[in-house]
């Protein structure tokens, strides 16, 4: 069984507990509103907490290391507390890695080269690491740097620094339209848009008045065979259906089956599933509908 040193260990009052291997903290979650189930102790015990009441802010920083692996679903993470309450993982999305990578093993059987996959807004690296290590060629963007250099250290300590994988900084738009220009394309696409996003000279990415075109543009640089797209999102309304609707009416000349649903923080057996955005797939298969 694959190493997991994630496990949410209860939620509520506007609040999640969760160990990432040696640390435990406590962090907002807006949509716990139900009482937690652990005494006040068990949350007062975290090693660290983040609040964003009175401004953005970690209290107990000092006692977490400066940085630290754990690992999820098979694969290793460097995490470290950054300013904005994120530690370097979403540790929802491992489930999409899981069904992302038996795909992309199928495919390279399949097709007996490897498939090409565009992991886009893409964070740490997780559906990239997931894709290259099923046997995929990977195109890993986002705007931030320091992010793309994050991912490009998590692919080392996975054994994959010489794994075929192109790492962008830059603005997913205009990455976008010069693959275009370029004629290349892609068998499969990932993407988790933020709500709010900046792009690295600035333009501004709003989920509502973006979304379409993003899907307009990642239709455009999928090859004539395409094998899957994975669409996460955590901003609020964006339902399973919401998603499953954005691909279904985005791309009517795609055959293939379409799926939804909500990507659940988990911890044992008892411990109530938070939910944490949601996501669609679509992918070719045996069960296609027109
Ligand atoms: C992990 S995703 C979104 C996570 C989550 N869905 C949310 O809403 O917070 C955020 C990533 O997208 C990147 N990003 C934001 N705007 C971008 C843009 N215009 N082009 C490329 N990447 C962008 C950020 O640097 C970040 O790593």
């Amino acid at each position: 069984m694959p190493g997991n040193d994630y496990e949410l260990l209860d939620s509520g009052g506007g609040r999640k507990l969760e160990r990432f291997g040696p640390c435990v903290l406590a962090r907002p979650a807006a949509q716990a509103v139900w009482r937690p189930s652990l005494p006040p102790s068990r949350w007062q015990g975290a090693h660290a907490s983040f609040d964003r009441d009175g401004g953005q802010r970690w209290h107990r920083r000092d006692a977490l290391p400066e940085s630290w692996v754990i690992e999820m679903g098979g694969l290793r993470f460097r995490l470290a507390a950054t300013d904005f309450g994120h530690l370097g993982v979403f540790p929802e999305q491992r489930e999409q890695w899981g069904w992302l990578g038996e795909r992309v093993a199928e495919a390279a059987r399949r097709l007996g080269r490897p498939p090409a996959v565009l992991n886009l807004f893409a964070y740490s690296g997780g559906a990239t690491l997931a894709a290259l290590r099923a046997g995929a060629s990977a195109c890993h963007v986002d705007a931030s740097k320091g992010m793309v250099e994050w991912a490009r250290e998590n692919a080392a300590l996975n054994g994959l620094e010489t794994a075929p994988v192109r790492w962008i900084a830059e603005d997913v738009h205009k990455f976008l339209r010069r693959e275009l220009r370029r004629g290349r394309r892609y068998d499969a696409v990932v993407l988790d848009p933020p709500t709010f996003g900046r792009g690295p000279s600035g333009e501004v990415y709003k989920i509502e008045q973006e979304i379409v075109t993003t899907l307009d543009l990642c239709r455009a640089v999928m090859s004539d065979t395409p094998m899957l797209v994975l669409l996460t999102s955590h901003t609020p309304g964006f339902s399973p259906q919401v998603l499953a609707n954005l691909l279904a009416f985005g791309w009517p000349d795609m055959r293939g089956r379409i799926e939804c649903g909500e990507m659940l923080l988990t911890g044992r057996p008892g411990v109530a599933a938070l939910p944490s955005g949601s996501w669609a797939r679509w992918a070719r298969g045996a069960k296609e509908v027109v």
